[in-house]
């Protein structure tokens, strides 16, 4: 079958196989060009590995630093329903180039939250890496997480706390603005999402690596968080989101003192607003991504998912003696975007920025892009008139 984009509000529907090879390639051309990542980890886990922040990493610690990996992911396969999704081929294609670059790349699929699934990499870390990792990526980004052995679930729910906030969503399937008021949460909805995205699984996951003496002399931990600029905070940081990412950096501090026994360490690492699966969903930050992206392209200072890995682990994680850390102990890789001088550029062409202009005021063309991209679609060198078999996927 030809393959073409399907977007449905702001869900891809659809992937395109060779074009979520490209994108891989091209974030290995990336990383073998850029400066390696000297003195880097061996033997890595991440977990959440298939899209966004988590694969760009496993790239640049693959093809930078010659590391082994193991990943965990939740993808749909493709079947007579539909393509599969991105993080699917991503992995597929991941573990071939890696492969054939000498390296040991396992993908394990299926819920990181599980117990299951926590045995099996530690089963996983015996077979391929002598029983012990050097660092462990936390990078899931999910909507719900089972409640043990219940059947239920807790489900995120992207609001603000205390008083209603008005956003704009920008709907990718149509290139519309959308505005909407969401209500602030209730208490039990900024729990759950405290729940979902907050520090208790990661904290889980070193426990059980702990255990089963997984753990590696001086073996790192991070997870991802976002901060932002005062105006994404009454939809972000002030919100459910900043709830359950203050509750991360908590379990950080804890992790570090853990880890502090294996001379190694945990830190929250604060990364630059993208373009992902998961953060086209959050109404209002759409208007300032496409306003951040156009400020920080024409001062040269914008990055994508790769470019911020590259730099976290070449001159942050394993930049020196010591991991530069913030007051309040996290690593910033949103310095650029915090920039005043970005951030007044940004106020200034947000206060300008409405449904009729936005196209032609913010970076919406590459906002799309990059979205098509994370789906295979819209990348040079890719045929995306040739017939794809996506059986031999299901086989
Ligand atoms: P993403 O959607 O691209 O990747 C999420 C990963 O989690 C995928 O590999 C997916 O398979 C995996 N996953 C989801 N549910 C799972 C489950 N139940 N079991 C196993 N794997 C599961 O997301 P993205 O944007 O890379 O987010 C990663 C982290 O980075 C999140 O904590 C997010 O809050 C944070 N972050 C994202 C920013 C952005 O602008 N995109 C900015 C700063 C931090």
């Amino acid at each position: 079958m030809i393959i073409k984009p399907v977007i449905d509000g702001v869900v891809a529907r659809s992937a395109h196989p060779l074009g979520c090879e490209q994108a891989v390639l091209n974030q290995i051309e990336y990383v073998k060009a850029s400066q390696p990542i000297t003195n880097g980890p061996k033997r890595v886990l991440i977990i959440g590995g298939s899209s966004g922040f988590g694969l760009a990493s496993r790239i640049a610690l693959t093809f930078g630093a010659q590391a082994d990996t193991i990943s965990v992911s939740f993808e749909k396969k493709p079947s007579e329903k539909g393509t599969g999704s991105a993080g699917f081929y991503n992995d597929y294609y991941f573990k071939r180039h890696a492969k054939r670059a000498g390296r040991v790349a396992v993908n394990i699929h299926g819920d990181a939250f599980s117990q299951q699934i926590k045995d099996d990499v530690v089963e996983a870390i015996e077979t391929y890496f002598e029983g012990e990792v050097d660092l462990v990526i936390y990078s899931v980004a999910s909507g719900m997480r089972p409640k043990a052995e219940s059947g239920q679930f807790w489900r995120s729910a992207i609001k603000p706390i205390g008083q209603p906030v008005s956003g704009t969503t920008l709907v990718l399937e149509n290139d519309q603005w959308h505005n909407s008021t969401l209500e602030p949460a209730t208490e039990e909805e900024a729990e759950a999402t405290r729940k979902v995205m907050g520090g208790e699984d990661w904290e889980a996951w070193i426990d059980a690596l702990i255990n089963s003496e997984s753990v590696a002399k001086g073996c790192k931990t991070i997870a991802f968080s976002y901060i932002g600029p005062e105006i994404t905070h009454p939809i972000y940081l002030d919100g459910t989101l900043g709830r359950a990412k203050i509750d991360l950096h908590q379990t950080s501090h804890a992790l570090n003192l853990k880890l502090a026994n294996f001379d190694g360490g945990a830190y929250a690492t604060v990364c630059k607003a993208l373009v992902t699966k998961a953060s086209v969903f959050i109404p209002g930050l759409t208007p300032y991504i496409i306003a951040l992206y156009k400020v920080m392209k024409e001062k040269g200072t914008h990055e994508g998912c790769i470019e911020q890995m590259q730099r976290l682990f070449s001159s942050k994680l394993y930049g020196g003696e010591q991991v530069p850390v913030d007051g309040e102990r996290l690593i910033r890789m949103d310095d650029w975007e915090l920039d005043p001088e970005t951030q007044a550029r940004v106020k200034q062409l947000l206060d300008e920025i409405n449904s009729d202009n936005f196209m032609q005021l913010g970076d919406y063309q590459g906002f799309k892009h990059e979205f098509l991209n994370l789906n295979g679609f819209d990348i040079d060198g890719v045929d995306y008139s040739s017939k794809i078999d996506t059986d031999k996927f299901i086989k």
